[in-house]
């Protein structure tokens, strides 16, 4: 249920309003010295209260890694369990609202499931809060991919219908190349809005706050690309690289759809435009012309760069009036949503998407070493 990965496990706890979250993640290598401030600043690209477009809930988001470090600071090989402190909890909000089920999000199914034994606080398990958890585990295993030359970035590729300059991934010339490359280099500059052109991620913000000032939410997808990838991961059919990406980011609440390359597009493409063409390089080695396939075919990858993008709903708490239903009384009732919430949940969604394809990747890298040791 809470558990991801073959040779490369974690496992996270936690609610939102607990007295921690955190995870354990088992079969990182051994003899890795952990980045510290690396993991402090991947943590702070997800923390919430530091944007007007974020929930006003303020959270250090401070990791205490309290096993699996050798006293140098390395992995020792012992699984590694971190712990997030949760603060500024206002189970208050949560309380007021009685039994009332908050359309679109989890509370429902888990007062169905559970009962009254449900932490109901901040949603309990399905809390955004369990995804920094998510983002500790995913920084300590990009600080190993990155060691292996693999690089991986993501953006806001669209908040609601306004729109960022997509990656160069699915063309695969030279130009191409350094483009992606400087797209790449360019998320990383500690921008506010995790966009490729600065200024779409000013209208984007704005376009949040505005929602939030209806009382409403906006919705988006966030493009997640990984560069350096060898070829000949991954398996065919249940195995394959899309399935273990997609059971990841899956994982990320609020994300409804999942797609690679060009994804659902490739539905109106013809034939001779979806296929890649193959040619011979100057190695003599089989090169591969452009990448609408998203470095998968047959489950395997091909080595050209992994290109997905992932597809989130508006967030579900709104302050506007909805419909929704009394558990106790078993009743009509007007709800609306009190306590601080994201207006948008894609800007730090994106850390976490990055996290996720770290965690799928590392698996399918350390499952093909595992094998080839055999
Ligand atoms: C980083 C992040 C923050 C989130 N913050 C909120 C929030 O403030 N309010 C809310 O209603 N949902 C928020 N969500 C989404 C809910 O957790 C999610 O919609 C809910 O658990 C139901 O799951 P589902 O939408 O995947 O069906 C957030 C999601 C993420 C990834």
């Amino acid at each position: 249920m809470n558990t991801f990965g073959e040779a490369l496990k974690v496992t996270v706890f936690g609610q939102s309003h607990a007295p921690a979250v955190g995870c354990v993640l088992e079969g990182l290598p051994a003899g890795m010295a952990i980045d510290r401030e690396a993991l402090a600043a991947f943590m702070a690209r997800r923390a919430p209260g530091s944007s007007p477009t974020s929930t006003r809930r303020k959270e250090a988001d401070e990791v205490t890694i309290i096993a699996g470090l050798n006293p140098k600071g390395e992995t020792s090989g012992a699984p590694i369990a971190l712990t997030i402190p949760n603060g500024d909890t206002r189970s208050g909000d949560y309380a007021a609202m009685g039994k009332v089920p908050r359309p679109g999000h989890a509370d429902l199914v888990a007062w169905r499931r559970w009962g009254d034994a449900w932490d109901r606080a901040g949603g309990g398990q399905f809390s955004g809060r369990l995804t920094a958890p998510l983002c500790a585990a995913g920084a300590l295993c990009l600080q190993w991919l990155e060691r292996q030359g693999i690089a991986i970035a993501a953006h806001a590729l669209a908040i609601g219908a306004i729109g960022d300059e997509p990656f160069r991934a699915r063309t695969l010339d030279e130009r191409s190349r350094r483009r992606l490359s400087a797209q790449i280099e360019s998320l990383r500059d500690g921008r506010s809005f995790p966009t490729i052109d600065e200024a779409r991620g000013w209208v984007m913000e704005k376009a949040i706050q505005e929602a939030a000032s209806e009382g409403d939410s906006l919705g988006g997808v966030i493009e997640i690309v990984a560069t350096g990838v060898p070829r000949d991961l991954g398996d065919p059919m249940f195995d394959g690289v899309e399935n273990v990406l997609a059971r990841a980011l899956f994982a990320i609440p609020a994300v409804k759809g999942v797609d690679f390359g060009a994804g659902f597009g490739a539905a109106s493409l013809k034939g001779s435009e979806d296929n890649d063409p193959y040619a011979i390089d100057d190695d003599g080695e089989v090169s591969i012309a452009k990448n609408d396939a998203g470095g998968i075919l047959g489950g395997i990858t091909t080595g050209a760069p992994l290109l997905a993008r992932i597809a989130l709903k508006p967030t579900s708490s709104i302050a506007k009036r909805q419909r929704s239903v009394d558990l106790e009384t078993m009743r009509a009732i007007e709800l609306r949503v009190k306590g601080r919430h994201d207006p948008c949940v894609v800007p730090r969604a994106v850390p976490v998407a990055e996290a996720l394809f770290a965690l799928a990747i590392g698996d399918l890298m350390l499952s093909k070493r595992a094998f080839e040791r055999l």
